[in-house]
């Protein structure tokens, strides 16, 4: 019995050859249908920024809002890929030691973005000088701001929040522009003079400009963590004079097979019907389809143990106790070695499973992406992906490299997919720098 339920499941998460294909057309017709302005699952939202030179320089303050963690610190930008960070800060947005969470829906936006100005006013407390972006220009310091959620933006110092995702369920946020929040913060603590926020970007993009500025054969970038999303360089957008960044917030991509374990999961969610690819793909929820898959067999009676209370809590199995099971390091217990034999092999099982589904959907979507660009395949593609679940989860861009091979054939040669780890910070710092040299007469910045 137990074996039949899961040849049964391994069939459902199975995602053959000809579905890596069908997945990737039916990517590349939301993308256009998304570009055109009509229905579709992917929001392909127009980043109002271009790929860097790579000759762009100076010191911008960036920050980073997008996971459990909140990130700020001083960039200098050298030039060609070369950069230093200096005094970085680094706070959880929720502290369960000191008592505190930012993310509850009882903490207004005011207290959010309060706490978020104090982790810049660490960073220039910091400073031994005031610093100034150049040596030549004084007024304030330029702020970019990678935020990972999905927003929609009509200049590039803008973002308005659609609604929040990851947990976080802060009061007040939704429908504003958070530039303008972070603005009337930085007031209050008396910083306006200092700092000036003048670029929002996504994490995605954060990760394409920092991987483009030393790479400029970087097309797309993708954040492969407890999120997941991809954006890419698009030559023709509509009513814009040269290539812009397309962010994709391919999370939301609607049309990969959906299991019963996924409905469950979807159902059983803060934000039923929404984020359907990143559930299926992504970190934050890898975890969860385990525990909901274990305590089906469980209740089912094919798995006949007794489950310790994690795997009765919703989300307490995550991506990392996943990593740990698929190296034989952790059991039920997920503290204790898998014993050869035991119901941990089974556990191996359904994550090996899980991890190798979520690699062939995003080398589906990559292939929808470069199909979008070229259609015959004829140019090289680079892809950087940052996040925790391509570079830590065993096996698992290795997978993503089977996908693609399997899909493409021969042709996969031309698809180079690489790590850009940590980028978020730097990517907004060379977000605020472009919009600098726009400012200061160049046209980088892509108007309407
Ligand atoms: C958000 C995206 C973000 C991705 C990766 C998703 O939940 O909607 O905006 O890029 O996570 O952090």
């Amino acid at each position: 019995m137990l074996e039949q339920l899961l040849a049964f499941v391994e069939q459902e998460m199975l995602i053959s050859t000809t579905q890596i294909l069908t997945i990737s057309l039916s990517f590349q017709e939301h993308m256009t249908k998304g570009l055109s302005g009509l229905a579709s699952s992917l929001k392909m939202f127009p980043s109002y920024l271009g790929a860097p030179s790579g000759g762009e320089t100076g010191t911008f303050l960036a920050f980073d809002f997008g996971g459990s963690n909140v990130r700020a610190a001083l960039v200098d930008l050298k030039g060609e890929g070369n950069y230093l960070e200096f005094y970085r800060q680094s706070r959880p947005l929720a502290n369960p030691e000191t008592g505190y969470d930012y993310r509850d829906e009882a903490v207004t936006a005011a207290e959010l973005f309060d706490f978020l100005a104090g982790i810049i006013q660490e960073v220039l407390n910091k400073a031994p000088v005031r610093p100034t972006h150049c040596s030549l220009l004084t007024g304030p310091l330029p702020l970019g701001f990678a935020f990972s959620f999905p927003y929609r933006q009509q200049r590039i110092g803008e973002g308005v929040l659609l609604h929040w995702d990851k947990e976080v369920k802060t009061s007040g946020v939704a429908g504003k522009d958070v530039g303008c929040l972070l603005n009337d913060a930085l007031s209050r603590c008396g910083l306006d003079q200092d700092v000036k926020p003048t670029a929002i970007i996504n994490d995605t993009v954060a990760t394409y400009l920092t991987a483009a500025y030393g790479d400029p054969g970087i097309e797309i970038a993708s954040i492969i963590g407890t999120g997941h999303n991809s954006c890419y360089l698009e030559p023709r957008v509509p009513n814009f004079e040269s290539p812009i960044l397309i962010n994709t917030e391919s999370g939301n991509f609607s049309a990969a097979p959906t299991t019963f374990y996924d409905l469950i999961l979807d159902q059983q969610s803060e934000n039923p019907g929404e984020q359907l690819f990143e559930k299926k793909l992504s970190g934050k929820y890898l975890g969860e389809l385990l525990r909901i898959i274990v305590l089906d067999f469980s209740q089912r009676g094919v798995l006949k143990l007794m489950l310790p209370p994690r795997w009765h809590t919703p989300y307490d199995v995550n991506g990392k106790d996943l990593a740990l099971i698929l190296t034989e390091k952790a059991d039920l217990d997920l503290n204790s070695s898998i014993r050869s034999g035991s119901e941990g092999l089974i556990l191996q099982r359904i994550a090996h499973l899980l991890t190798k589904r979520s690699a062939r959907l995003a080398a589906a979507s990559f292939i929808g992406i470069v199909q979008h660009l070229d259609p015959y395949f004829e140019n090289p593609h680079t892809i950087a992906v940052d996040g925790s679940l391509y570079e830590k989860m065993p096996g698992y861009a290795q997978e993503i490299r089977a996908a693609l091979n399997d899909g493409l054939g021969t042709k996969s040669d031309l698809i180079k997919v690489r790590l850009s780890s940590g980028s978020s910070l730097t990517g907004a710092a060379i977000a605020a720098a472009l919009v600098s040299l726009n400012a200061n007469n160049s046209t980088r910045v892509p108007q309407r």
